[in-house]
């Protein structure tokens, strides 16, 4: 069977020229269903830049992705769209809630923009907060709930529709240790009832919640090894400066090739537009498309 994700020597080149960024350097990586993987590395090894591309957010300069066997570079807007909809949900360091909303109608907004009719989307929203333990806070807004609470709303919202793929992005970043224990507990939580959880962190302790230690070094995987839950931080710390040492990267480099040009147009495209049904509590036009965007794909 064909790994759920399977990217073949990707690359990725930020303002090609002269001032030249390379944050991905011939990247492979597979990745199976029900996977729980951290992906590690220092602050401006390409992390972000890689959970992008996993997201279909943005597009690689080069190199192949296949989601489910499929190449995502021969996808039109409106399947990566589908597929950012409804195989991903996103959740980031920065919550990226919409203020004026409660937590209810945060969780609930996706679902209007997939077309939920109201009656599922309520029961899915209720069920999501539910879920992160937060049954009593549905009609209070982001300014009146702790971070800790704050990203609960945002990883109901990313698994209110059950997608089975979760991509999170620093999602303790600005957490304090006991909302940090609580997010990874919740995480865990959704790989055990099947989902995948790709989770991206600078914090080897976090990486020890994970099944898999990808570690990235200059837009290279320089170690990628599993953890039987016996891994400490000291012992990550270790493997990440043997590989260090060795510097040897495990995924290809060999092919220099440029294998697949991607239609840049396609970056971070618009996921929600014109997909918007009845809702009868807020009006939706207060809210616009680029706003949502920011939101749903953490574009800031
Ligand atoms: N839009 C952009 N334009 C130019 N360079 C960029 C852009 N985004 C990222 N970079 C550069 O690409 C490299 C990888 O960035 P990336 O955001 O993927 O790192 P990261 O591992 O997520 O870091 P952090 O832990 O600080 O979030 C960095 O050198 C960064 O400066
Ligand atoms: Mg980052």
């Amino acid at each position: 069977m064909a790994s759920l994700i399977e990217i073949r020597n990707m690359c990725k080149i930020y303002n090609p020229g002269e001032n030249e960024v390379r944050a991905l350097d011939h990247v492979s990586l597979s990745i199976g269903e029900n996977e729980f993987v951290a992906i590690i590395g220092h602050s401006g090894s390409g992390k972000s830049t890689l959970m992008n591309m996993l997201g279909c957010l943005d597009v690689p300069t080069s190199g192949i992705y296949l989601l489910h066997g499929s190449d995502v570079s021969l996808m039109t807007d409106d399947e990566l769209s589908d597929i950012r909809n409804k195989e991903i949900g996103f959740i980031f360091q920065g919550f990226n809630l919409i203020s004026n909303l409660t937590a209810f109608e945060n969780v609930e907004l996706p679902l209007i923009y997939r077309g939920v009719k109201k009656s599922e989307r309520t029961k899915l929203a209720e069920e999501a907060l539910r879920k992160v333990g937060l049954e009593n806070r549905m009609d209070h807004k982001p300014s009146e709930m702790s971070g800790g609470q704050q990203q609960r709303v945002a990883i109901a919202r990313a698994i209110a529709q059950a997608p089975p793929v979760i991509l999170a992005d620093e999602p303790t970043g600005n957490l304090d240790s006991h909302s940090t224990k609580e997010i990874m507990s919740i995480l865990k939580g959704l790989h055990a009832e099947g989902r995948t959880v790709i989770i991206i962190t600078h914090d080897n302790e976090i990486a020890a919640n994970a099944s898999r230690i990808v570690h990235i070094e200059d837009g290279r995987i320089t170690s990628d090894s599993s953890n039987d839950g016996h891994l400490s931080r000291d012992d990550i710390a270790r493997q990440i400066k043997e590989s260090e040492t060795d510097n040897h990267p495990v995924s290809g480099v060999e092919d220099e090739t440029d294998t697949n040009e991607f239609n840049s147009d396609l970056a971070s495209t618009g996921t929600v537009e014109n997909e918007v049904q009845g809702n009868d509590d807020y009006d939706i036009n207060d809210i616009n498309d680029s706003e949502i965007d920011l939101h749903l794909n953490g574009e800031n």
